[in-house]
């Protein structure tokens, strides 16, 4: 965990707490990034952090980046020191009101400051007298410079307590994650920008609205989002659309809304009892795993959504009545191998031309059996089983 503060109460109390806490203070750009004061603060600019890519698990500032005039190239700073999972923390002042962050003061190319508006000095813990410029009161564009910094996550809480009499006024904090299951590694610069993926997922509209009614599913959001466009890719084929290991019904119910136009029927297959009996040679998983669920329950969750079918029941015993159709997409989440490899031998003759077999767990180190079972199967086939960095590993028939 690194702090950008270290003379202050807050730093102290933090440091008893979590004694690897990194604390520092601004000293000037004539002192060495990293260094220690004789007087044992360390030296550290938001804009050029001493860390090492993907060090840190947690990033706090408390009202500095108003201080910064870079603000931004200070946020790219956290996101590349921080690992992925890894969170910046902060607090800014803020204008609710505003869409626009309002900049008070500029440094111009010759490094002379320019005032926009009349100057507005904060306490500066390390020189008591001069006080620290504002450069900006922050607007809620500040969200979407978190999102181009590269966080997946941001957002902004508001909180109140009795008990530690926070109970008046706009009190917000900031948070910002660093996604945590795409593949990880340091993150490439080109001209300053960030190579990284747009999170696309955060801004398809139907994909969010679709994720808001999903009260729980283990599957994460990038996986549930490679899902739904494959989900969009098969609504063009021939073929009804089936899931095996629905379990509480998260994947299910994006299922259901994805195709509920489409005059498909998403077929359903669980237990809806918890796993049966696994293979402790190549499983991880036991008998009874997942059993915190049931067919009523899943059915009350997915109510509203008039194209699904229920088959509860151990696949494949469950499958003869849908042993005649055709299949576009099947997503295939049972996590251990005699049910993958089931799944595999029911499905892929039934799979229509371009039709996507979509293997949820194949790259998990809690599910060995899967990967096994898919590999097994396809060694001898024409396609090939394509692994996604999201854990995900897809077939599209031939
Ligand atoms: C990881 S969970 C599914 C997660 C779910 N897709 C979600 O959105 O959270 C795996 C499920 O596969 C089911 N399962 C595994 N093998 C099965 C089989 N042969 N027949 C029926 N259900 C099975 C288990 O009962 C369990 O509910």
């Amino acid at each position: 965990m690194f702090i950008a503060e270290q003379t202050t109460p807050l730093y102290s109390t933090l440091a008893r707490r979590f004694p690897r806490l990194i604390g520092s203070e601004y000293l000037g750009s004539d002192v060495p990034r990293g260094s220690v004061s004789p007087a044992g603060l360390r030296n550290e600019d938001l804009t050029a952090l001493s860390f090492g890519d993907g060090t840190l698990d947690c990033v706090l500032t408390f009202d500095v980046f108003e201080h910064v005039p870079d603000y931004r190239k200070a946020l790219r700073e956290c996101f590349r020191v921080l690992a992925p999972g890894g969170t910046l923390m902060f607090t800014v002042p803020f204008d609710l009101a505003s869409e626009r962050t309002i900049v008070r003061a500029v440094v111009q190319p010759d490094g002379t400051t320019r005032h926009l508006l009349p100057p507005e000095y904060h306490g500066d813990p390390v020189n008591a007298g001069s006080g620290c410029l504002c450069y900006q009161v922050f607007g809620w564009e500040l969200i979407t410079d978190l999102r181009n910094a590269g966080f997946s996550e941001a957002a902004v809480h508001m909180y109140w307590s009795r008990d530690y009499a926070y109970l008046g006024g706009d009190q917000l904090i900031f948070t910002a994650t660093r996604q945590a299951n795409i593949a990880g590694g340091a993150v490439p610069q080109s001209e300053g920008i960030l190579m990284r993926p747009i999170p696309l997922w955060d801004r398809d509209p139907r994909f969010n609205e679709i994720m808001k009614s999903i009260t729980y599913t283990l599957v994460d959001r990038i996986r549930c989002y490679m899902l739904y466009q494959f989900a969009m890719q098969a609504a063009s084929l021939e073929g009804e659309v089936a899931e095996i290991g629905v379990y509480r019904g998260g994947t299910a119910r994006l299922l259901a809304s994805a195709f509920d136009s489409s005059g498909k029927t998403v077929h359903l297959f669980d237990t809806f009892e918890g796993m049966p009996s696994t293979d402790p040679d190549r499983d991880a998983h036991h008998k009874g795993d997942f059993s915190d669920t049931s067919l009523e329950s899943v059915q009350r969750s997915l109510e509203g959504c008039g194209n699904v079918a229920f088959y509860p029941g151990f696949f494949p015993g469950t499958a003869p009545p849908i042993a005649g159709l055709k299949f576009s997409l099947a997503h295939i989440d049972v996590d251990i191998y005699r049910s993958v490899l089931d799944c595999c031998e029911f499905f892929y003759p039934r799979m229509v031309a371009g039709g996507m077999m979509v293997f949820d767990d194949y790259g998990f180190e809690s599910c060995p059996g899967a990967k096994t079972a898919v590999d097994e199967f396809f060694r001898d086939k024409r396609e090939r089983p394509c692994y996604i960095p999201s854990g995900q590993c897809i077939v599209i028939k031939l």
